[in-house]
């Protein structure tokens, strides 16, 4: 046996317990088909007892020497007390078994470091289109510190749309330079090569996935602008916190949900399902996307923004937006967007912003007041007027 899956469910309701268990065994398989996994072999737990688990302890005693990974749907499934569960991912760890919680990525949180894994999806997720040539080239010529603004500049120039989709987007209001930037060179000079690669990847990503597919319950436009407004939150937060944060949060902000419009393209008929629900919160969305596809955005948006070549505050804030402690590199940056994608979500459905503990926390964490975030508030309401069409800002 090299993997098996485990299943459990606390619930005494015979048709309860049932589906509990159906489902599970339909998210582990969706997971398998899609990673070309194959389990060995599904323990169900026989207790329903959320403090009394023989079978996992059984697995543990008897089977952990002749496995190497072990699928759970849930880290609720192997015990709600998180001490216990701890427990158990430290015997796996000590033993060498990698544990593979569906919704978290891998037990250690980074779900980009199984190579074999990002391997083994990429071979499953095919046409997803690789970026321009003329991006990758500019990218690599950009981390190399020998190349110079006039080289740069003329690599770009070379292409008429990505010139003009630049020049339009150093010239906002956003970048509220006075004079007219009117040439690539000078782009480069006044922003730097940072920011000029946020810009020519969004720009270039935006135009790729911009138009939308035939018969799709999915709102481009409510998408576009949620992921332009989140990129301006998560630039102001960048600007008010004593904490953070890199100069291309927001290019890779405006990313964030990568994941989901490629979802709506390369699965389009399963994505329905999940677009056609109303009103779930970010946690049984991302379970509802796991259901009908198999992955959530932030999964799949980390095997695109690898397969990319992204850089890697892009990959970490497209990966972890969700659960921003899980960063190790970008910590504050995945945290800036977790909450601009909180503000953001709150604004575009009228809803009054609740700033609980939660959202105190995070506000601790990126040195951040709450004054700031009225000041953010007051700016984006500002921002939202003034723009109606996200094509104006990118095309
Ligand atoms: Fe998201
Ligand atoms: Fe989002």
């Amino acid at each position: 046996m090299e993997t098996i899956a485990y299943i459990c469910s606390y619930s005494d309701n015979d048709l309860q317990y049932k589906n509990d268990i159906s489902s599970q065994e339909a998210k582990i398989s969706n997971f398998c088909k899609l990673h070309d996994l194959n389990v060995d072999e599904i323990f169900v737990e026989t207790s329903i007892r959320e403090d009394f688990k023989p079978v996992l302890l059984e697995i543990l005693s008897k089977y952990c020497m002749s496995i190497n990974k072990i699928i759970v749907t849930d880290y609720d499934v192997i015990s709600p007390n998180v001490d216990f569960t701890d427990w158990i991912k430290d015997e796996l760890k000590r033993m060498k078994v990698e544990l593979i919680c569906l919704n978290e990525g891998s037990s250690n949180g980074d779900v980009s470091s199984s190579s074999q894994t990002i391997s083994n999806l990429k071979e499953n997720i095919k046409n997803i289109p690789s970026l321009p040539e003329i991006i990758t080239k500019s990218i690599e010529l950009m981390q190399d510190k020998n190349t110079s603004a006039a080289t740069l500049s003329k690599i770009i120039s070379n292409d008429v749309g990505l010139t003009a989709r630049v020049l339009k987007l150093v010239n906002s209001a956003y970048y509220g330079f006075p004079k007219q930037i009117s040439t690539i060179q000078q782009a480069i000079t006044i922003l730097g090569f940072t920011t000029i690669k946020g810009i020519i990847l969004s720009a270039s990503i935006y135009k790729m996935f911009s138009s939308e597919g035939a018969g799709s319950e999915f709102n481009y436009k409510r998408f576009w602008k949620h992921s332009l407004l989140v990129a301006f939150a998560s630039k102001l937060i960048g600007k008010y916190s004593k904490d953070l944060v890199s100069s291309d949060i927001f290019s890779a902000a405006f990313l964030h949900d990568i994941g989901k419009i490629i979802l709506a393209q390369y699965d389009r008929d399963n994505y329905t399902n999940v677009c056609m629900q109303d009103e779930l919160n970010e946690f049984d969305y991302l379970k509802e996307e796991e259901k009908y596809c198999g992955i959530n955005h932030c999964e799949l948006g980390n095997i695109v923004a690898y397969s990319w070549n992204l850089p890697e505050v892009f990959c970490d804030v497209i990966t972890y937006h969700h659960y921003p402690d899980k960063s190790v590199n970008f910590k504050n940056e995945c945290l800036a967007v977790y909450l601009a994608n909180y503000i953001t979500s709150n604004i575009m459905s009228n809803n009054s912003l609740t700033i609980d503990k939660i959202m105190l926390d995070i506000l601790e964490k990126l040195n951040i007041s709450v004054d700031n975030i009225s000041v953010i508030l007051d700016k984006l309401d500002e921002i939202l007027a003034s723009f109606n069409n996200i094509d104006e800002f990118f095309s």
